[in-house]
């Protein structure tokens, strides 16, 4: 059977990685996680002192970063200019700034390019939020997964552990706060595709949520 590509789009904390790890390792299938990359500029935005709302300088940076994604067996690890910043990449601090990176018009245009040509042999799960409409329009599976904000916040809170110096509340909030952003931006805001199919994963398994998909999947193959 030929190999196609599966584009999974949703707000944060619907369970996009989880879910998209699950449905490549069960197709055997490369997973692609897009807003690891977003992150990883960010990350070195910030380490450079660079302000998160220049275009110029960002999309520079961007642009002559070298980014390499390794799948992994647990998450796939981020390999920024020979450094691996995996472990960096789920902060506070990156949360809390991706989201005006992610609007630049420079660095989502390299982005863009770098996840067309992952994308270029088909075969790979891609998760992140304008890749159904815009870096793979022509995958032959769209899902669109969401979950409602409360679920989301806990799946977050969960993901940071004790030591996180915030509240549910107060993450519901940033959370609310990044998909407004993501939503409204002039440049491949986050929305559903109108081929996509919905999967509200509210009070289901991520097994469960996963399977629904690999057999859509088989079926497009
Ligand atoms: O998926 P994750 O929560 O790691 O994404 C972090 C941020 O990266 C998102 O809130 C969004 O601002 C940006 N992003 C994006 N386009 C993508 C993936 C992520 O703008 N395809």
């Amino acid at each position: 059977s030929h190999k196609i590509n599966i584009a999974i789009d949703g707000p944060a904390g619907a369970g996009k990685s989880t879910v998209a790890r699950m449905v490549a390792s069960a197709l055997q299938y490369i997973y692609v996680d897009t807003g690891a990359m977003y992150r990883a500029v960010t990350l070195k935005a910030l380490e450079s002192g660079f302000s998160t709302e220049d275009n110029e300088l960002v999309g520079r940076l961007a642009h002559e970063m070298d980014i390499v994604l390794l799948p992994g067996s647990d998450t796939q690890r981020v390999i920024v200019d020979d450094e691996d910043v995996t472990s960096r990449l789920r902060s506070l601090e990156i949360n809390r700034n991706v989201s005006y990176v992610a609007r630049l018009e420079g660095v989502r245009k390299r982005m863009a390019e770098l996840q067309r040509r992952m994308a270029q042999q088909k075969g790979v799960v891609m998760d992140g939020r304008d890749i159904g409409t815009h870096v793979l329009p022509d995958a032959e599976l769209k899902i669109f997964l969401t979950a409602t904000p409360r679920e989301r916040a806990t799946r977050r809170f969960l993901e940071l552990g004790p030591d996180a110096d915030i509240t549910l509340d107060q993450l519901e909030a940033e959370i609310a706060r990044r998909d407004q952003l993501d939503q409204e931006r002039e440049i491949a805001p986050l929305l559903q595709a109108p081929d996509a199919r919905l999967i509200d994963s509210t009070g289901r398994t991520v097994d469960e949520v996963a399977e629904e998909i690999v057999q859509w999947g088989l079926a497009a193959t």
